[in-house]
């Protein structure tokens, strides 16, 4: 796959997708955000790929929006041409693990992107912010939302008032991201841990992924109810009888193209 704004890179079961704008600090727009949804839809179709991990530079994952592009951009150019909605939200639709890999900056849309990812890894270099009302303008990608949700209120609140960003280890301690890797070693760790999952039965990985994500659309019952059927449904598969067999056989689990 070949594109203007992104590189991409194979690793076995796990695809890299990587932001690349490096002259504009992979400020996000049109071009970019629609590579990216082909790129995560291709991905997802791919039998051959259990997990993509989408990063950026050792710079920055992405500062926000591109703000030379929407800088005269009219009430009808954003509403009427749905801006963001058009094209931003194609990683919500993909059914695989997507991990968040952040080294550097993560503002603005940046963190609303990353914020869209299943789960984030970051470097001890990451910054994570919401500067928009430094811009004039609101999140419009979901800042508002996932971060207060995700930090708490008091904490979101501070940042999206007062475009206070915050370091890794700050966002490690609010649960933004999961685990702070050495810059250097960000890459290598990344992988690992996306092979760990990628070695894992994907059509499981879907599932908990989909049953996740149901509980913060629903209530506590529908959603364990949610679980419940996809529980259920996993007897009988070869998943299932994979797993149990090589535990009770003491050995290994296979769970190739499971
Ligand atoms: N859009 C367009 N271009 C951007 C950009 C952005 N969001 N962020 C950086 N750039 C460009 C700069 O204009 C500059 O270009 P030139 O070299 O042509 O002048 C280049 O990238 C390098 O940037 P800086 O010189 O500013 O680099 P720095 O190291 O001094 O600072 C930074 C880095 C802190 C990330 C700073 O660039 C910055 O604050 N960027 C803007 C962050 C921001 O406000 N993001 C929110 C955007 S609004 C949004 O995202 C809306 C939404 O919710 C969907």
């Amino acid at each position: 796959m070949e594109y203007a704004d992104l590189l991409i890179e194979n690793h076995g079961k796990v695809a890299v997708i990587r932001l690349n704008r490096p002259k504009a600090m992979n400020a996000l727009n049109d071009n970019m955000m629609n590579e990216l949804g082909d790129a995560l839809y291709k991905f997802d179709a791919d039998p051959g790929v259990n997990v993509i991990i989408l990063t950026g530079s050792e710079k920055v994952f992405a500062a926000g929006a591109d703000i030379a592009a929407m800088a005269n951009y009219t009430y009808a150019d954003t509403y009427q041409g749905n801006y963001i909605g058009r094209n931003w939200e194609h990683i919500l639709n993909v059914r695989k693990p997507v991990i968040g890999v952040v080294a550097g900056y993560a503002l603005g849309g940046g963190c609303e992107l990353a914020m869209m990812c299943d789960f984030l890894i970051a470097a001890d270099s990451a910054k994570f912010g919401q500067p928009e009302i430094k811009v004039g303008v609101t999140p419009g990608a979901g800042g508002t939302q996932r971060l207060p949700r995700t930090i708490g209120k008091s904490k979101a609140m501070d940042m999206l008032l007062t475009s206070r960003m915050i370091d890794a280890a700050e966002a490690e301690r609010t649960g933004l991201v999961s685990r702070v890797f050495p810059a250097e070693s960000l890459m290598e760790e990344a992988l690992k841990v996306a092979n760990t999952i990628a070695d894992m039965p994907v059509s499981v990985a879907m599932a908990v992924k989909d049953s996740v994500n149901r509980a913060f659309e629903t209530t506590l019952t529908e959603g364990v109810r949610y679980e419940r059927r996809f529980f259920h449904a996993g007897f009988g598969t070869p998943a299932q009888k994979e797993g149990m067999s090589a535990f009770l056989e003491k050995r290994k689990p296979n769970f190739e193209g499971m």
